[in-house]
């Protein structure tokens, strides 16, 4: 049977040691990290992550700030707050929660965002910054990944990564961290996308498989070799009327089928998903302890 990836007790333990290095700086130099949230309009998924990463800030001491605003906000309010937040030494990083409302210019928001304080890696400079190797803030789930293979000694070296999706958000900046000639990574990469005519020609080869394209259960048993490890992104819900809340949780892996044939495998929930606050937690504590300075 595979090594199952734990992704939420690696996040706990993540966590646990970012409350100890909050302490610290705080008995340090009295500097309490501050993580910023807008929340525009009422987007339930949005509300339920923004409740969590409240709730994780305050376990490991750090300052939460969340502003909500309705739904009908117009993009200059959402920019004014952006500017005021970049100006503000108390917010060491902030984000705003996507997606925004139909009216309002994700990209404008996003380039308005200082690359000082971007600790969703979003910006344009940190995802250029993470292709030419520089330091920068990495976008969570990406950054997440790569603490779970550094955690599991997963050797990336020379490996043959398949990644498919190529998001902003994940398959674009995962691909361009894992050739990095660096010792956490230098693996040879393929990105696979909707244009490949059949994407298993690729996904066959792959050493490393991690998807990120937002298709239930779509990576079955004939996709892959035996011995992969697979890092499952998706995070799908599908009509299940025997669950009370009439559906469950599934990645873009048909986890039954491919988990005999891997080597490690990341379950869905349980996976990537609680890495990604953790990350944010990482990003904002870096940030205001000046690590990436
Ligand atoms: N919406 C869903 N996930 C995220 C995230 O990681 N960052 C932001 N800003 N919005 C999101």
């Amino acid at each position: 049977m595979p090594t199952i990836i734990d992704g939420k007790a690696t996040s706990a333990q993540i966590r646990a040691e970012l409350k100890e290095k909050t302490a610290k700086l705080k008995a340090d130099t009295g500097i309490i990290p501050g993580l910023a949230v807008l929340l525009v309009g009422a987007d339930p998924a949005s509300q339920i992550y923004v409740n969590s990463k409240e709730k994780a800030c305050k376990e490991i001491g750090f300052n939460s700030i969340i502003k909500r605003m309705p739904a009908d906000s117009s993009e200059k309010d959402v920019l004014a707050v952006v500017e005021a937040w970049n100006n503000d030494p108390a917010i060491h990083g902030f984000i705003v929660q996507l997606p925004l409302p139909k009216h309002i210019d994700e990209d404008k928001v996003i380039n308005a965002v200082s690359p000082d304080k971007d600790v969703d890696g979003f910006h344009p400079a940190s995802l250029g910054r993470l292709v030419i190797g520089l330091p920068c803030f990495v976008s969570c789930t990406p950054a997440g990944i790569m603490e779970l293979f550094k955690r599991y000694n997963i050797d990336m070296k020379g490996k043959h990564v398949v990644v498919l999706g190529r998001s902003n958000i994940v398959g674009k900046p995962i691909a361009n961290l894992l050739y990095q000639k660096t010792p956490e990574a230098n693996a040879v990469v393929t990105i696979c996308h909707t244009g490949a005519k059949d994407f298993s020609v690729y996904t066959k080869q792959a050493d490393i498989l991690i998807a990120a394209v937002g298709v239930p259960d779509l990576i079955k048993a004939e996709h892959v070799k035996d011995g992969v490890v697979v890092i499952d992104v998706g995070i799908n819900r599908v009509d299940d009327d025997t669950k009370p809340r009439g559906y469950r949780l599934t990645g873009d892996v048909d986890y039954a089928q491919v988990a005999p044939k891997a080597s490690a495998i990341t379950p869905v929930p349980g996976g990537v998903g609680p890495m990604t606050i953790a990350m944010l937690l990482s990003n904002t504590f870096k940030s205001a302890s000046g690590e990436l300075k």
